[in-house]
Order: C-alpha cells, then sequence, then structure tokens
C-alpha cells in the first residue's frame, strides 16, 4: 500500500500515485494502442475521417478549436484503420506520414517542398519490409535509402547536383540531383498506388491559422494546390480553427479541392468521465492508485472549458500538483470533490483579481463577456468605415481611424491578458476571428460564481 502522505518530493508525482507515467499529459494521442484505448467519444468521427480518406481526390479538412483533438483524432483513426485493414485484407492502403506539416507566413520556400518529399521517403523507407510483405517491389527504394543517409550526414540543406543523383553515396560530395531524388519518390509512390483509389501516404497540414491572414492561407493553399495536394499516392488532412477551412473551401479554385470541412465537437458530456477512466486504466502500474478526483468530476470541468480537452486535461493536472503541494491526500469522493472546487474557485479567483487590476476599460470587459456569452468565440471588426460613405463598408479602403483605434485596443488588452486568442483575420467584412482561452473561462466562472471582493477562505473545505 502506497503511504502517500510521506511520499518524497523529489520523485515523479504520478509515479507515486502508481503510475507508469503522466495520465494528463498534453501531448496528442498516439497512432497505437494507447492512443485506441484513450480515444472517447469520437467513433462517429473516425468513421466518416476514414470514409473522407478513402474516398478521393479531395483534400480531407477538420476544424476545430486548438485543443479539442484533431490531431489526436486523426491519429488513432489510422492506427485503426490499419489494423482493421491487416484483418480484411481489404480497402485502400493508408500510410501515416513520418512528419507533419504548418504552413507559416511567408511564401512556400523550396526547404518546404524537399522536407515534404524527404518526409515521404522517409515514410517509405520506415515501412519498406511492411511494403515488400505485401507484395510490392520498389526498384528506386535503394537509391532514396542511399539519399536519405547522405542527408542525415550532411544535413537537410546540401546542394546537389543533377547529374550525380544515384551514384555512390558520399556525405562530403554532392552526389544527388534533388529533382531525381523528387521523381524517385514520386516514382515509388505510383508504384505502391498505382490508381488514386489504392489510396496514399498520409499527409497532415495542422494549424491552418498559423498563417494568421485568411488570404495568405488561400494563396499558400492555390500555391500546393496543382503539384502537392493533388500529387498520386498521397491523401491530405488539413486542420485549422473553426471557419477558416469553412471559407476556404467556399472559394471557387480551393472548393474543387478540399472536402466541406468536418467539424469537431465537444465530446459528449456523458462520455467526459471515460476521459479519465481510460486513463486510469492505461496509466495505472498497480490497482492501488491514487488520484484526488473521480470520474463523475469530469462533466463539470468539460461544461467549464467549453468542451476543450486539451484545457481539461491541463487543469486536472495542475489540481494534482496543487493537491501534492499541499500536503491534503482526500480519499473519500465527497472530500475529493470539495477540495476540487476549492481549487476551482481559489484558481479562478486570483485570475479574476489580477485582470480586474488590469482593466480599466469598461468596453474590455463588455467585449469579452459578450464573446463568452455567444459560445467563446466571434469575428471583431478591427478596421472600420463609417456608416453612410460609400455603399459598401469597405474595412480597408475608409477607416474611422478613432474607432479602430479603440477596438484594436481592447483586442490588445483581451490578448495580452490572456483572454482571448485572436485566431486569424479576414480581410472581408468579418474581420478577426477571436476565441475565449481556458483561462478566459477560469475568469467568468469566478465572476458568475462569487460577489469579486470576497477572497477564498484557508479554511479546509467541508469534512462531512
Ligand atoms: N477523444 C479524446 N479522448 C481523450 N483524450 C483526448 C481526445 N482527443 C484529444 N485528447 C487529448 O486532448 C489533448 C488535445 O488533443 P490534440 O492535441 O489532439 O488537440 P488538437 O485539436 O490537435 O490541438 P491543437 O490545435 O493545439 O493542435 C491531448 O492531450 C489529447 O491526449
Ligand atoms: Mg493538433
Amino acid at each position: 500500500m502506497l503511504d502517500y502522505s510521506s511520499s518524497s518530493k523529489a520523485g515523479n508525482l504520478f509515479q507515486e500515485w502508481g503510475f507508469r507515467d503522466n495520465p494528463f499529459s498534453h501531448n496528442e494521442l498516439p497512432s497505437n494502442s494507447d492512443g485506441d484505448r484513450l480515444l472517447i467519444g469520437r467513433d462517429e468521427e473516425v468513421s466518416l475521417l476514414l470514409r473522407r480518406l478513402s474516398t478521393p481526390p479531395s483534400v480531407v479538412t477538420l476544424e476545430a478549436t486548438a485543443g479539442m483533438g484533431k490531431s489526436s483524432l486523426v491519429n488513432v483513426a489510422l492506427y485503426r484503420y490499419m489494423r482493421l485493414r491487416a484483418k480484411q485484407g481489404i480497402g485502400p492502403l493508408l500510410i501515416p506520414c513520418k512528419k507533419k506539416f504548418e504552413l507559416y507566413p511567408g511564401t512556400i520556400t523550396e526547404d518546404w517542398i524537399r522536407k515534404f518529399y524527404v518526409s515521404l521517403a522517409e515514410t517509405l523507407v520506415a515501412e519498406r519490409a511492411f511494403l515488400e510483405e505485401l507484395g510490392y517491389k520498389i526498384a528506386e527504394m535503394s537509391r532514396i535509402d542511399d539519399f536519405l543517409n547522405v542527408i542525415e550526414k550532411v544535413g537537410r540543406t546540401v546542394a546537389v547536383s543533377a547529374a550525380a543523383y544515384g551514384r555512390t553515396p558520399s556525405p562530403t560530395s554532392n552526389l544527388y540531383s534533388e529533382s531525381g531524388f523528387y521523381r524517385d519518390v514520386e516514382a515509388a509512390l505510383k508504384t505502391i498506388f498505382p490508381e488514386q483509389k489504392s489510396g496514399g501516404v498520409v499527409c497532415i497540414i495542422e494549424n491552418l491559422e498559423l498563417v494568421e491572414f485568411f488570404e495568405d492561407a488561400r494563396r499558400k493553399l492555390e500555391q500546393l494546390r496543382d503539384e502537392v495536394l493533388n500529387m498520386r499516392g498521397v491523401r491530405w488532412v488539413i486542420s485549422g480553427a473553426i471557419g477558416l477551412l469553412y471559407g476556404l473551401v467556399a472559394t471557387p479554385r480551393l472548393g474543387r479541392v478540399l472536402d466541406p470541412p468536418l467539424r469537431l465537437k465537444p465530446i459528449p458530456l456523458k462520455e467526459a468521465a471515460d476521459v479519465l477512466r481510460s486513463r486510469e486504466e492505461v496509466f495505472k502500474e498497480e490497482n492501488d492508485f491514487y488520484l484526488p478526483l473521480t470520474p463523475d468530476m469530469m462533466p463539470e470541468l468539460f461544461e467549464l472549458m467549453h468542451g476543450n480537452i486539451g484545457a481539461v486535461l491541463r487543469s486536472v493536472e495542475d489540481y494534482c500538483k496543487w493537491i501534492d503541494s499541499n500536503g491534503h491526500h482526500p480519499k473519500e469522493p465527497r472530500r475529493k470533490y470539495a477540495y476540487f472546487k476549492k481549487w476551482l474557485m481559489e484558481k479562478s479567483l486570483v485570475h479574476l483579481d489580477e485582470i480586474q487590476r488590469w482593466i480599466d476599460n469598461p468596453g474590455t470587459w463588455k467585449v469579452f463577456e459578450e464573446i463568452s456569452l455567444s459560445g467563446g468565440r466571434g469575428y471583431m471588426k478591427l478596421l472600420t468605415g463609417k456608416k453612410g460613405r460609400g455603399a459598401v463598408e469597405d474595412a480597408y479602403s475608409y477607416t474611422d481611424p478613432n474607432e479602430s483605434h479603440r477596438r484594436m485596443r481592447i483586442v490588445n488588452e483581451l490578448k495580452n491578458l490572456d483572454l482571448v486568442k485572436q485566431v486569424y483575420e479576414r480581410g472581408d467584412s468579418k474581420g478577426a476571428l477571436l476565441e475565449v482561452t481556458p483561462k478566459g473561462w477560469l475568469v467568468m466562472y469566478a465572476k458568475r460564481s462569487v460577489v469579486p471582493s470576497k477572497q477564498p477562505s484557508n479554511a479546509p473545505p467541508d469534512k462531512s
């Protein structure tokens, strides 16, 4: 039996509590049997995603708030698919790419394209034995493998000569041609995936909102459209913030390439408890593990964080650390719940207190409350036109500097206090998409729950 109260502060908290690792890690769920057991409440989305991936040629798109589980969904869906396919021996072949991709402001560089080809090559080499087992003989594989070994030794940005690709590899001379390498990768893909319906290496562009501007995201995807997004033997998934992919699919040039987005909703509240149960099961080292919370406390946290699983897990981890650092170890469920509420109140009040000291502009509160009350998300036009001037209010051709300045100040204040996140900006009448952060939800919780002047008491919670 573990003696929780006398545990050494130097060791790993969760190991001392009977787990092999931190059950609340913020990492996306892996594409393996643990990920399979930990993915809760997404059966329908897994089926839909796999159905779309198996129906070429459109690019599959996925949108949700950060932390809602986009990456985990894709990882686990592919794992489940590979297992099912191995058992049944039918269906297109979908091989997850070893690396994931992101796009940033600025143009798409040759370096980005090179990394894409290298990642495809690394995936094929890693799956070589598996592919051979399936009966694929890939003539180009040895050259591809040699090339990867060379760039591993000399670095990825090595300049390569077109004439020399395929000769004896040497890390010190530029013996490889990039175009020869690209051709070999494409030929290998065509051997494995002779038709579109044969499947492909599944590549993911994540967090498309990192591009910051809608128009920039549109230009980049158009740039990638013909050569990269339509490449034989590659199936694409693009994921990003809510509204972004929806807007891109509505543009004529991208609408023909991108599937309408699959939007991830919060998992059903009735499955929230299973998020904790499954983590206990997967991470416990022994049956005698300890946690200061019970599964039936999870729905309340899910509601508070508006279904953001990442934010829920971070809160649980935070609460566990708070329990540990305060030396409490509640054992009965009612005591656990009382401590959990005490932690929640303390934490949210600290944030509220800080925010109240910083915000002196009532307009800032008003905007924050409006966004929170409308589900935590809303567009705000930053550059505004004056009414009555011109037929259409055009944000960029005519602006009212005072009003625009006022709005910018509000948004900057909210962003600096980490109450909202500016997800991306549109150049049309919509403006910037703002989303309430997990800290913002805690502040709203504190505002709703208490008379703001009342500070948390230091007395222990209800001992019943
Ligand atoms: N369906 C699920 N069941 C249980 N845990 C989940 C589920 N989906 C995601 N998680 C957990 O939630 C956290 C966030 O998931 P993930 O990183 O996949 O979200 P995301 O939407 O890709 O976020 P980001 O936009 O920040 O990349 C991770 O810790 C992951 O383990
Ligand atoms: Mg992700």
